[in-house]
């Protein structure tokens, strides 16, 4: 038995892995042998069938996974399908190079920009080097997640996770001003070794911050994505005990919750026609009360006309968006890897307007596609950003091109024709 296929993504390097591992095209026969040999995957997951679409006609669940994996690595330019052979797949030319992570301690700039700065380093020596009279005001990240199966830029265990979480975010905590926010996006889906039940890393995450950092904990906001793929495969399609996953957890701190600087009036949205209705219409014309008193109603209620709604603590967008379309063919077009575990724009954009003001510095440890970055740029923030693989951080800058004051570096271009 595997110890865990259940997030979503398990499979995903594991398929990854399979192709490089064969070095030449392949079958998909030979990809479900090779990929439940590598995940340890037992028959009663691999041959596994269930009714799928309107005609409920027996597929099975496993290949299924397979072919959902493939066109992801195919969109992220990893795959290419052989011409004229049904079936038949092998990796492309960049997928075969490497990532090439920075020596410790070093860190170089990377690229820069009118309001922001890029290093190829790890957080933790970037950050610790950072400069006091320049506080951070929001720190929007996401660090890796605790898989079983890790990703291609590698992650920590789920045992590992405090440690992991308190080492990168200490010197960013301390350099953060009184009014700041952090902002972090981890998962929900990490199951215990071979039992469909959850991790709880997440609340030691929460106390360890909470403890160690000083930091209060102001929502637990839940990011739903209707178009995450199915999972966890084996226990909510084979063991049926679970469901199928569809958010994923994003954790508010504040540095000091009284003066932190949040307004909801930068994060309003239209009203509904209803609500508007409402308005025009000089608010509500009935007298009610509800939950034993705790809640009345009367005339003239809702009445006064106001900028927009205040939004629900939940946010929801599928993770597909223009930013990362845009970055996956620029990264394509340069032979750079894309990145398996992005976020989409509609994140940091709305963090970002909800919790600084222009101006304000915002800070993402854990680059990756330079989300966060690219949000801030747009919205007339400095930022600062590491990241610790070359190509991810080199694919990051080409969304940057355009921007006023944009540079890369000397050195690392000269770095990533080395690499190259
Ligand atoms: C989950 S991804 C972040 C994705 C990013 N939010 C986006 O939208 O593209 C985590 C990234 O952090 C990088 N990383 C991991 N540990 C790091 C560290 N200590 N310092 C800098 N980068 C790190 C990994 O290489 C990976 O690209």
């Amino acid at each position: 038995m595997p110890n865990n296929i259940s997030p979503q993504y398990d499979l995903l390097d594991e398929t990854l892995n399979a192709y490089r591992a064969a070095d030449r095209p392949v079958n998909n026969q030979y990809l479900y042998n090779a990929v439940a040999q590598r995940a340890h995957l037992t028959d009663e997951i691999t041959q596994n069938c269930q009714p799928i679409g309107k005609s409920g006609s027996q597929r099975n669940v496993y290949h299924r996974q397979l072919r959902w994996h493939q066109q992801t690595l195919r969109d992220m330019g990893m795959l290419k399908r052989i011409p004229g052979k049904r079936g038949v797949w092998e990796l492309t030319d960049k997928a075969k190079r490497g990532l090439h992570p920075i020596r410790r301690p070093l860190s170089l700039v990377a690229f820069s920009t009118d309001l922001g700065v890029a290093c190829w380093g790890y957080s933790q020596d970037v950050f610790g080097q950072w400069p006091s009279n320049e506080p951070i005001m929001l720190a929007l990240t996401s660090p890796p997640y605790p898989l079983a199966s890790s990703r291609r830029y590698g992650n920590p265990s789920a045992s590992e996770m405090v440690g992991f979480i308190l080492d990168i975010l200490a010197p960013i905590v301390e350099r953060m001003a009184p009014e700041a926010s952090l902002i972090l996006n981890l998962s929900e889906d990490i199951f215990l070794p071979q039992l469909p039940a959850r991790s709880t890393y997440l609340e030691r995450v929460i106390i360890a911050l909470e403890d160690q950092l000083g930091l209060s904990l102001m929502d637990r906001i839940p990011w739903v994505n209707r178009s995450k793929p199915p999972g966890p495969l084996r226990y909510a399609s084979i063991t049926r005990q679970q469901l199928n996953v569809s958010w994923e957890p994003i954790l508010w701190f504040a540095r000091d919750p009284k003066r932190c600087k949040a307004d909801n009036r930068r994060v309003l949205t239209p009203h509904s026609e209803r609500q508007q209705r409402l308005i025009d219409q000089g608010g509500e014309k009935r007298t009610a009360v509800y939950g034993d008193g705790a809640y009345r109603l009367s005339p003239g209620a809702y009445a006064n006309p106001t900028a927009g709604a205040i939004p629900k603590n939940t946010l929801e967008f599928g993770h597909s968006c223009a930013v990362g379309r845009k970055h996956r063919k620029l990264c394509q077009q340069h032979g750079l890897p894309t990145h398996g575990a992005g976020m989409p724009y509609r994140l940091p954009e709305f963090f970002i307007k909800f919790l600084t003001e222009e101006g304000d510095l915002v800070a993402d440890s854990c680059g990756g596609r330079l989300m966060t970055a690219r949000a801030a740029q747009s919205l007339n923030r400095a930022w600062v950003t590491t990241e610790c693989m070359a190509e991810y951080i080199a694919g990051g800058s080409l969304l940057f091109e355009e921007e006023k004051g944009f540079a890369r570096s000397a050195a690392f271009e000269a770095l990533l024709h080395s690499v190259a």
